[in-house]
């Protein structure tokens, strides 16, 4: 019953172990999870965009081949990740159609264009290494099939990292025209990099319940400190600035000083009035009715293997 039930989840919860899909867990605690996974899925999967944008023109077959891998690489973290909230009892067709009726969100970064090459580099650098800092903690988030999918999918996220870093390192060490375009696309990406560990921890809803879950074991904030600190001597090894001119490291209070984040910018994406998030749901609506014969044919086989098996 309900209350052994919750007693039970209660005590796993205290001891650090992990939660099962057969397992009673509060309605609440269900719905939280299936909210985090199928965002993360969907960032995901639309993540695929704006470097598929660049496979056809990578300036080499190297760099070609790279991209190719890190995109699928995103395709297969989607894919986990959506088998990890159909567990908590939803459908992967009910959360495509919530994606691509517009009604779900992904992450905020996934709406801005990628004009240059050096973008390449700087999503693998800031996007995936802001990625990195959120989800090396979720490997240890109390639900068992999230925090597993988390495991896989932060070694492969530390690949693309550093793919980032040696694109952006590789410009760096090349002529003035190439140093501007790595030091400009940087300047685009820094501050929706900040915004991708969602609002400050005062303006954050799910944040205190989600920690008392133990599926966050760290505030948007204290994630967001974390990663600054992470880039700082990074940016100084490439030669770039980040561009904020009052960030600097504050001994006293042991933390960061930075400029203010734009959040007016942050709520116009969410509220789906960012530079691409129109062109991003249209993408993934046609991808989706152009891939309907697959499907079609997909299950009329299995219908006729059942058959087969039946006779
Ligand atoms: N982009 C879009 N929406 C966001 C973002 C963002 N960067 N940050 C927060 N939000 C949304 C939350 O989803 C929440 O919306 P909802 O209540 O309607 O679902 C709302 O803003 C308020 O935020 P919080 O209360 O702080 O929400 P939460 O506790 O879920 O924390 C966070 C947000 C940190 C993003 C958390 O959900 C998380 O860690 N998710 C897993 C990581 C992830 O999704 N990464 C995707 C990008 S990385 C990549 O794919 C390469």
């Amino acid at each position: 019953d309900d209350e052994s039930g919750q007693a039970a989840f209660d005590a796993v919860i205290a001891a650090d172990s992990r939660i099962e899909p057969r397992d009673w867990m509060p309605e609440d605690y269900r719905r939280t999870l299936i909210r985090q996974i199928s965002q993360h899925a969907h960032s995901e999967i639309i993540g695929m965009q704006p470097e598929g944008n660049w496979i056809t023109r990578a300036p080499s077959l190297k760099r070609k081949a790279i991209l190719l891998a890190k995109v699928q690489d995103e395709a297969g973290h989607g894919l986990y990740l959506y088998s990890a909230a159909q567990t908590l009892g939803i459908t992967r067709d009910e959360m495509t159609r919530q994606l691509i009726d517009g009604k779900a969100k992904y992450s905020s970064i996934f709406n801005y264009p990628t004009p240059t090459w050096a973008d390449m580099g700087a999503i693998g650098w800031l996007v995936d290494g802001a990625a990195i800092c959120n989800q090396v903690p979720l490997c240890r988030a109390s639900y068992g099939p999230y925090a597993r999918a988390m495991v896989r999918i932060c070694k492969e996220e530390s690949f693309h990292q550093r793919q980032g870093f040696e694109i952006l390192l590789t410009l760096m060490q090349g002529t003035d025209a190439q140093r501007e375009m790595a030091q400009e696309s940087v300047d685009r990406w820094y501050w929706p990099a900040l915004m991708m560990f969602g609002p400050p921890d005062d303006e954050s809803p799910n944040s205190a319940r989600s920690m008392a879950w133990k599926i966050k074991r760290f505030s948007n904030d204290e994630l967001r400190q974390r990663f600054v600190g992470m880039l700082v001597p990074q940016a100084e090894a490439l030669g770039v600035s980040l561009p904020d001119p009052t960030l600097r490291w504050n001994a006293q209070e042991e933390r960061y000083d930075m400029s203010e984040i734009d959040w007016t910018e942050f709520h116009e994406i969410l509220a789906g009035r960012g530079p691409m998030n129109a062109v991003r749901i249209q993408n993934r609506r046609n991808a989706h009715e152009d891939g309907a014969w697959v499907r079609e044919a997909a299950v009329a086989y299995a219908r006729r293997q059942a058959l087969k098996a039946e006779r």
